[in-house]
């Protein structure tokens, strides 16, 4: 019998080590000896730890297993796929599963992430091959006419940003990953990581070589040790297969990665700052132009993609551009991946083309809330991004419908606040957030978010409210038009959401949590 045991950093801070131990015993116990394949996780976090076992009817899934729970659970017969009332049924059947449309996340729980084997058999490689019959030029093509836009936050067209790089003649190019994956309510880029991790190898080599970069370096923040540790463990392996290295696939293309590790400061998912950090220096921002796709990594050409850009790439290379542009609605194409945290009912990760209203994604699949009070506020796209009231959730998930309605996508991250939220006490953290994390280098930031604090503070407390809110409102419009990066450039995006849809929380009889 084939069990499956997470391995993903979500359901190891559940036991799911202890869990994989407890099931081996177990078994061994009843004279039945098992295969424990630890895979990533699919998503479904409210669920972790998932274990599933794999019968003739497909994976059944078991969860939230606790250790203590196995003896009970192999007792009820787990191992043939009994019913328990852990029991989930089989696993692609859940409707969180089956309404997905998972490219980027297509293997991600599916396969184990370090054997070479489990990808090439569930469709690994087949992007690359097929990048590497076609003339680099034609893959730029390819990814430009899929429509994928950077999955980071800022949203500019990938196949575009690539061109940029081929079209620039230097003798080193570079392709980095951007997996300082900083914002709140995120995770999506550190299980892409943790969980199918040659994905992700394989989207850089394709970026590579449609480029002429020999070199990659992947950045990675050091919050996530166990996303290190399978990258870098991927790679070895990689190189040994041949994947990466000086005759990738047997055709002589040269491209070899590397691994390097933030120490802990938002700004680095900057990609000029995080360039800075790669080079070895402190992470301040550089200004722009140059941009880093003509000046970059040790000022060569460089591609800065986030992961799950570069992890879309594979699939959209294997089943062409017009199947990818099929998805999604208006300019933005293809899937995302969206991950639902904060005060909900059902956390996780869900991948779904851009369209699907937030309400949809929270009610329906999310569930609401975990509190079970009525949602109040919900913010998306990391702490920068605009809080938007109840009753405006039903704005589709694309680009330009959250631009026009003073908000932002981002990096697809959702957090869900329940009607105890204060938010006053929110627009204040945007302020002392930035305050803690600006690089300094500019002074709309380095020191407008510090008055920001002091002057949130006083219109709570009722100080000069109306000079003190103008004072605010003039405040923002500074950092937003005088910052040079979007560090200071979108935390005034929350405070004005805040102050524009929860006036009341704002000034001395606002609400307090209860
Ligand atoms: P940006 O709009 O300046 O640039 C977007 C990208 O396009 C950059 O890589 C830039 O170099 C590139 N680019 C621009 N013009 C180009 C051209 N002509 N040719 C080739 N490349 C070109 O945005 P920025 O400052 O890089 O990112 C801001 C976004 O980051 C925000 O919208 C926010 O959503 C997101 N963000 C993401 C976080 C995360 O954890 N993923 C954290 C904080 C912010
Ligand atoms: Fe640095 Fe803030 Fe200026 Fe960005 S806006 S360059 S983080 S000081």
């Amino acid at each position: 019998t084939t069990i499956y045991v997470p391995r993903d950093s979500a359901a190891l801070s559940l036991g799911a080590d202890q869990v994989a131990a407890e099931l081996e015993l177990a078994a061994a116990a009843e004279g039945r000896p098992v295969r424990i394949v630890r895979n990533g996780s699919h998503g479904m976090l409210w669920l972790e730890p998932l274990v599933e076992v794999v019968t003739d009817r497909g994976r059944i899934g078991y969860g939230p297993v606790a250790p203590g729970d196995v003896d009970d659970l192999v007792a009820a017969g787990l191992l043939d796929g009994a019913d328990h009332e852990l029991c989930q049924g089989v696993v692609t059947d859940l409707p969180w599963m089956r309404d997905q449309t998972r490219l980027c996340f297509a293997r991600v729980g599916v396969t184990d992430p370090l054997a070479p084997d489990d990808y090439l058999a569930h469709g690994g490689l087949a992007g690359l091959r097929r990048a590497l019959e076609t003339p680099p030029a034609d893959v730029i093509a390819e990814v430009t006419a899929s429509g994928l836009r950077g999955r980071g936050g800022a949203g500019f067209p990938a196949g575009i940003k690539w061109q940029t790089v081929a079209d620039t003649v230097s003798a080193q190019k570079f392709v980095c990953c951007n997996a300082d994956e900083g914002d709140s309510g995120t995770f999506a880029d550190r299980m892409l990581m943790e969980g199918d991790p040659f994905t992700l190898i394989e989207g850089m080599t394709i970026a590579a070589y449609a480029v002429g970069a020999t070199e990659g370096y992947l950045y990675i923040r050091s919050e996530y040790p166990d996303a290190i540790r399978t990258m870098r463990d991927a790679i070895a392996v990689a190189r040994e297969q041949g994947w990466l290295g000086h005759d990738i696939l047997g055709t002589g293309l040269r491209f070899d990665l590397f691994v390097r590790e933030g120490a802990g400061a938002y700004i680095c998912g900057e990609e000029t700052a995080m360039l800075e950090s790669l080079e070895g220096r402190r992470g301040m921002v550089r200004a722009k132009p140059p941009i880093p796709a003509i000046t970059g990594l040790f000022g060569m050409p460089t591609v800065v993609n986030n992961v799950l850009t570069l992890a879309s790439v594979p699939a959209i290379v294997a089943g062409g551009a017009a199947a990818y542009q099929a998805l999604g609605v208006e300019r933005s194409r293809g899937t995302q991946v969206f991950q639902l945290a904060g005060n909900i009912a059902r956390g996780g990760v869900f991948e779904t083309a851009f369209g699907m209203t937030l309400h949809n994604l929270i009610n329906d699949y999310g569930g609401g809330t975990r509190s079970g009070r009525p949602i109040r506020a919900v913010q998306v796209g990391g702490p920068l991004g605009a809080y938007l009231p109840a009753d405006g959730l039903d704005l589709p998930m694309e680009y330009e419908a959250f631009a026009a309605a003073g908000a932002m996508l981002g990096h697809g991250g959702i957090v869900v606040f329940d009607d105890t939220v204060d938010m006053a006490a929110m627009a204040r953290f945007a302020m002392e957030f930035c305050a803690e994390e600006s690089c300094g280098k500019c002074t709309p930031c380095r020191v407008g978010a510090v008055r920001g604090v002091e002057v949130i503070d006083k219109i709570v407390a009722g100080q000069d409210t109306d000079d003190n809110l103008a004072l605010l409102g003039d405040l923002c419009e500074l950092m937003t038009e005088g910052s040079l990066c979007a560090m200071g450039g979108l935390t005034p995006m929350p405070v004005r959401s805040a102050l524009l849809h929860f006036a009341d929380d704002f000034g001395p009889n606002g609400r307090r949590p209860s």
